[in-house]
């Protein structure tokens, strides 16, 4: 794929998987050492378990993109027709300089970074991608929030002519999220533009998509071209399609199951022959990070 974004790194260049795998090893022991010499400065979101990040092939290849169909080799077949350049993000709503902002003057203004998160689909599978991007914080502050703004609402673009599963009413297009503030300007809270250091596929949500890693990856919107600060919760495409199965909060849980099947273990996509399940975290694994935003919930009901 050619490199549409020549600043996409800006820190320190992870050049492709290889090197990145060798940094991996040549620090030999724990993951957490891994974690810590691939992520640098973002150190303190490495998790102490293992964290082994999955394989480009598996990251880019098995998808959910319904914008471009509904298998998971779908998107990786059909979203090279998304044209991702120009691009631009609607930033308005309360906030003090609402406007157009072009792809290319936002990347110049954010410090981009990696960073190795969990992600953990609804569906119960999961993986550990290592992300290239920027704190969604960031590019809030660049349009001013206004007091007065609770929740952030995210779009993504909507274009018949490139998106052969738009066709089809398997939701209400355009997809839209949402978070609450206090969420969306987390630090572990970010827009991902790249991974391992290569510009974002369009199957993953080019040129920018949100990532929350401690929410189900469906939180997680792709190729996002608006983002409005409201005082009122967005509707959300699942929860718009399904309130009772889908929350708008969404936060990974092992305590509480998808009406229709159990969230209490994963299946590690990439696994092959030696796939296992393995135990979902309270979280996602980020509970020390982000528990204290949901302190007087009922987690079991506002999901
Ligand atoms: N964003 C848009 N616009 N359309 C989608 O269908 N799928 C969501 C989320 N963001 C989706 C989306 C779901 S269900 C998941 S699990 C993740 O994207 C998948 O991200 P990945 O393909 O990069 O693993």
């Amino acid at each position: 794929m050619a490199q549409r974004w020549k600043n996409t790194l800006k820190d320190h260049h992870v050049t492709d998987e290889a090197v990145f795998m060798n940094r991996r090893q040549l620090m030999g022991g724990t993951a957490a050492g891994l974690g810590l010499a691939a992520v640098g400065a973002t150190a303190s979101f490495a998790q102490s378990e293992e964290l082994v990040a999955s394989s480009y092939e598996d990251i880019t290849e098995y998808n959910n993109y319904y914008e471009f169909g509904t298998g998971k080799d779908d998107p990786a077949k059909y979203a090279d027709a998304l044209i991702t350049e120009p691009w631009s993000v609607t930033i308005d709503g309360m906030v003090d300089k609402p406007g157009a902002y072009a792809f290319e003057d936002i990347m110049a203004a954010m410090t981009i970074e990696e960073r190795i998160y969990r992600f953990r689909c609804v569906e119960a599978w999961s993986m550990v991608i290592p992300w290239n991007g920027f704190e969604l914080a960031d590019l809030l502050d660049m349009a001013g929030v206004q007091s007065g703004a609770k929740y952030v609402a995210f779009e993504t673009a909507l274009r018949p002519d490139e998106m052969p599963g738009v066709k089809f009413p398997v939701l209400d297009w355009p997809y839209v999220e949402g978070l609450r503030l206090d969420e969306a300007v987390h630090p572990l809270t970010m827009m991902a533009t790249g991974i391992y250091g290569k510009d974002i596929p369009n199957q993953n949500g080019a040129p920018l998509r949100l990532v929350v890693p401690w929410k189900y990856g469906f939180k997680s919107i792709k190729s996002v071209v608006r983002i409005t600060l409201t005082d009122k919760q967005p509707p959300t495409s699942w929860n718009k399609a399904n309130a009772r199965e889908y929350g708008f909060y969404s936060n990974v849980n092992p305590e509480v199951d998808h009406p229709r099947w159990s969230q209490a273990s994963e299946r590690v996509v990439g696994g092959g022959l030696f796939s296992k399940r393995t135990p979902t975290l309270m979280m996602n694994g980020y509970a020390d990070e982000v528990m204290e935003m949901y302190a007087g919930m009922d987690l079991s009901k506002d999901i």
